[in-house]
């Protein structure tokens, strides 16, 4: 970064930390956030840790979501009386719009002895849908404390859903639905990566496709990812997630080498960006703390049906 930019970005932070003050705001940010945005944040986490972090804010009178529109929402429904702003409004998520709410309610419905688990990477009607929510962080752990024999719909994700059917030895019915940035890593390049640094450490989301998973030595959330990469006594890694949680994990371990895994070459951007995280920006972040919109609105009709199971998912967590 050139001495130009750099002062442009600190007068940019100092702005956002004045109106924060000012507007009695809080900045939370996803891990896939472009780093100067997790470096003002007042707490960074995984889609969990950001649910049970909005779930204690009670002095806050403006909650600042930088992630998807799906957090942002889940944010609102938590805080229900606070103002919840997004950086960018069209920042979706392209696993969240593989599974439309009208098709979710038919699957639903063709089984009505099932309890539904959904991601929480779903629209607020899906959630509605819902019994009981999860995230990659406690999706074990929640399917786990249900009946052994309960009937159970998962949904959207068929690779978290094929993971934990094959960690908890259940079968679930999965919907057919995938994300753009995790389904695209190349078993044969981390193949070639992993010849190249031998000692490295595989770090895999579980939203990657099965054979990307075998290649793992540890699978989990963001988080767990590196909680993995500071407690390991290894010091090369080779990354397939979002890149965005490089930029915590090589500050966190300074010592240590992130090596982000390639996708395929069907890529579109040939890297492992998310490009809905990437549309949030340091400017973006300060026009809607000034501006105070991009607003989060919640259909009130569906909102406390959507609530519930995030309620219950923290009761579980
Ligand atoms: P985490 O729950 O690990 O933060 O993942 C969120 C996400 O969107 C993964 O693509
Ligand atoms: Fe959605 Fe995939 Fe982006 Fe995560 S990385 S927010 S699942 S599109």
């Amino acid at each position: 970064m050139d001495v130009e930019n750099r002062r442009d970005e600190a007068s940019l932070k100092e702005k956002i930390n004045e109106l924060k003050k000012e507007k009695g705001a809080v900045i939370l940010a996803h891990y896939y956030q472009q780093g100067p945005i997790q470096d003002i944040a007042d707490h960074i986490g995984d889609s969990l840790a950001l649910a049970q972090y909005a779930a204690t804010l009670k002095d806050a009178k403006i909650i600042v979501l930088c992630g998807v529109h799906f957090m942002g929402e889940t944010a609102k429904l938590l805080c229900p009386g606070k103002k919840v702003l997004v950086p960018d409004a069209s920042a979706g998520c392209s696993l969240a719009d593989s599974c439309p709410a009208d098709e979710f309610k038919k699957f639903v419905e063709a089984h009505p002895d099932h309890t539904v688990v959904s991601y929480v990477n779903t629209s607020v009607g899906v959630k509605a849908l819902t019994d009981v929510l999860v995230t990659s962080g406690n999706a074990r752990k929640i399917i786990d404390s249900l009946p052994a024999d309960e009937k159970i719909i998962f949904g959207p994700d068929r690779n978290l859903g094929n993971y934990i059917n094959s960690t908890t030895g259940r079968s679930m019915l999965l919907w057919d639905g995938a994300c753009h940035v995790h389904e695209k890593f190349s078993v044969e390049k981390i193949a070639g990566l992993k010849k190249q640094h031998p000692a490295a450490k595989v770090l895999v989301h579980p939203e990657c496709k099965k054979p990307v998973v075998l290649l793992a030595d540890k699978v989990g959330s963001t988080a767990a990812l590196l909680a993995y990469a500071r407690e390991s006594d290894a010091t090369e890694f080779i990354v397939a997630t979002e890149s965005g949680i490089l930029h915590q994990m090589q500050k966190d371990c300074p010592g240590k080498t992130f090596i982000p895994a390639p996708p395929d070459d069907a890529s579109t951007c040939g890297c492992n960006d998310c490009s809905y995280m990437k549309l949030n920006t340091l400017e973006k972040l300060y026009r809607c703390l000034l501006d105070e919109a991009p607003e989060i609105h919640i259909d009130p009709a569906i909102a406390e049906a959507a609530r519930k199971p995030i309620e219950r998912m923290l009761e579980l967590s």
